[in-house]
């Protein structure tokens, strides 16, 4: 290493024990290299002394070949290694940097600035606690400052330090400076920020980086580093909020011990304390804190536990243990805002899991009710979410969770949302509250029941869900499977995607987000159906993965069977029993299904027809034959 404490050499234990005491320091930058932003984390690195010999010589040398300082050291070459890196598809999304002085360790968190910038910035900064914003003096607050600080506003962090970089090419003036700092703090307001410190910097020439410059003596503040060295840490903040510990596993060796094992996201807790299960609001007392040190007569936000409690009481992996005074909210339904951060948008009904702590649930989304311009902070109206984009939404989950307000706690309040086919992250999100009516809407219980209802038709109920191209014989087929089913005295009812868009649904159309509203309704349709003890048919292209399997999560197990029709886009077109295929090849209809929208065929459907080699009455008959297999008719 470098110029590294003596005490490496003379007492190796005393240094390692400093280190260890010493407080952490999250932070994530913002801005892009043009601001200078390598050269400022470049100088960081270097100025705390901690880098490794083998860095030092490798960017002396690059800085001879490549460096645009005429042979002096450039420091963005220390970072931006890492970028090339990143370049050559060594997805680094966001790159996480450890540095050292004598005060304070520091993670930094550089999130490249191209424009998968939410999703970095979202990632790198979910636990920083101050952000630096980059600005270059030349140019002042941009688009982009703006863009970075309603982000940073948005995860919760409360500290900025506005880094006015290249001074050094303004003529260090406090006039630019205070300028700056002036539209900054004014913008800043409107949008939370408050607790801003502004540096006038040259990343370059290292003024008041480390050292206080002598070209700035109007400037009374902290350097950079002097700022990240002493600057309060939310730690404290965090200890002084209402205990929660979302439960990541039970721990269950033998009969005699029973561990709710997690990771304390708020408050303080002791033996003794009164504690609360959330969801289900069963209390009981802490009996002891286990750790691998022994029992501890205390534990803090930050510390990894193991809870053990007077009762035996149902607490599962995803549960919430919240100190009883002052429990969590529990809801299924809130109020939220989410950053959208893929390119396929966000779908209003289609369902998505959703994660917060260590709940996983199942969730659908409303309609937007606006999202945010994140240039100039104008809400607008939206019928979904694309990439990067910021919206408040309604979200409702098949389950109650326990969960605190964002701005109270991120632990408890943050979520992200996966795409349930392909298990990616595909949106964050910060609560805001409950909705009332998840309080106050109950289910009725109903005592002439599904199973009631059954009996006194003598059936077994089910969906036999059709999904398929358009003309590959759906309705058809489904049809003749209801007159076979009638004819044996079964109560039945056929929903036909023509039909249905006559009547419910005739204000869907054929977008993606229409055909997930359309299936999301036919889905609940048939589910009451199926309630009210019918053999149900539904014949829909359903093109999608995700609302098909929706449809199957409604119904009771074995009660959804999916019936792929399986014939070929080429045998489908060449019947263009409606002619549609004609038009949708002249491009007179948008977004038909198999030629400008695609259709994703079922996996591991129940029943299986193709219809290439047989009349759709051999495709009844083996339908009808595929159910009494499984057992639906005799
Ligand atoms: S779904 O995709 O939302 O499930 P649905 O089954 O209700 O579609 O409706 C499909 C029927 O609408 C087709 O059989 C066809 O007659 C008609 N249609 C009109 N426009 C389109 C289109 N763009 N894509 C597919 N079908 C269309």
């Amino acid at each position: 290493m470098a110029h590294v404490s003596d005490l490496i050499s003379t007492d190796i234990e005393k240094y390692l024990k400093q280190h260890e005491n010493k407080s952490l320091l999250r932070f994530i930058t913002c801005g892009s290299v043009d601001d200078g932003k390598s050269t400022v984390i470049g100088r960081l690195l270097y100025e705390s002394k901690m880098l490794f010999e083998d860095q030092l010589a490798a960017m002396e040398n690059d800085s001879k070949k490549w460096g645009t300082q005429g042979g002096d050291l450039d420091f963005a070459l220390l970072v931006d290694g890492l970028a090339a890196e990143r370049e050559q598809g060594i997805t680094i999304d966001v790159a996480y940097r450890f540095f050292s002085t004598d005060r304070r360790k520091f993670i930094v968190a550089d999130t490249p600035g191209h424009e998968q910038y939410t999703r970095n910035m979202i990632t790198g900064a979910s636990t920083a606690d101050v952000a630096v914003i980059l600005i270059d003096a030349r140019k002042g607050v941009l688009t982009q400052t703006r863009r970075h600080s309603y982000l940073v506003s948005l995860i919760g962090i409360r500290k900025v330090v506005l880094a006015i970089n290249k001074m050094d090419l303004v003529d260090f003036s406090e006039d630019v400076f205070r300028r700056i700092d002036e539209e900054y703090r004014e913008f800043a307001k409107q949008i939370g920020l408050t607790d801003i410190t502004s540096i006038p910097l040259s990343g370059l020439k290292g003024d008041n980086m480390t050292e206080r410059s002598l070209h700035t003596t109007w400037y009374h503040g902290p350097t950079l580093m002097g700022f990240l060295e002493t600057c309060e840490i939310d730690e404290t903040r965090l200890q002084q909020q209402p205990f929660r510990m979302p439960v990541q596993w039970v721990n269950r060796p033998n009969l005699d011990f029973r561990g709710f094992c997690g990771f304390i996201a708020s408050g303080v807790v002791k033996p003794g304390d009164r504690v609360r299960a959330q969801p289900s609001g069963r209390e009981s007392k802490v009996a002891r804190i286990v750790s691998l040190d022994g029992d501890l007569p205390q534990a803090v936000a930050g510390q990894s536990v193991t809870l053990t409690l007077e009762d035996e009481i149902d607490i599962s992996r995803g549960d919430v243990i919240s100190i009883a005074e002052s429990p969590a909210e529990v809801a299924d339904q809130f109020e939220a805002t989410v950053v959208w951060m893929t390119e396929e948008p966000l779908l209003p009904g289609r369902p998505y899991l959703l994660k917060i702590g260590t709940q996983l649930v199942s969730a659908t989304i409303t309609e937007p009710k606006y999202k945010v311009n994140v240039n100039t902070m104008e809400h607008l109206a939206a019928k979904q979410l694309e990439m990067n984009e910021i919206g408040v939404v309604n979200l409702a989950l098949d389950r109650p969770i326990a969960f605190d307000p964002y701005t109270e706690n991120r632990d408890t309040g943050g979520f992200i949302l996966i795409n349930r086919m392909t298990n990616n992250t595909v949106g964050a999100g910060m609560m805001h509250f409950a909705l009332r009516r998840s309080h106050n809407i109950h289910m009725q219980p109903v005592d002439v029941d599904k199973a009631a209802r059954a009996t006194a038709k003598g059936q077994r109920p089910a969906v036999l869900w059709f999904t398929g191209l358009s003309g590959a014989g759906k309705s058809t087929i489904a049809n003749i499977v209801e007159k076979k089913l009638f004819a044996m005295g079964r109560h039945t009812y056929l929903l036909d995607g023509d039909n249905i868009r006559h009547g419910l649904n005739k204000d869907l159309g054929f977008t993606e987000a229409d055909r997930v509203e359309n299936i999301r309704r036919v889905a609940e349709v048939s589910k009451l159906m199926v309630d009210a003890g019918l053999i149900v048919m539904t014949a829909f292209i359903s093109p999608f993965r995700s609302e098909r399997a929706m449809a199957r999560s409604l119904m009771s197990e074995g009660e959804f069977i999916e019936v792929y029709v399986d014939t070929p886009l080429n045998v489908a077109e060449d019947r263009d029993v409606k002619g549609l295929y004609k038009k949708a090849r002249r491009g007179e209809i948008a977004n038909f299904t198999g030629i400008s929208s695609p259709y994703e065929a079922p996996e591991l459907p129940e029943i299986r027809v193709n219809t290439t080699n047989c009349t759709p009455e051999e495709a009844a008959d083996k339908v009808i034959a595929r159910i009494r297999q499984l057992g639906l008719i005799d």
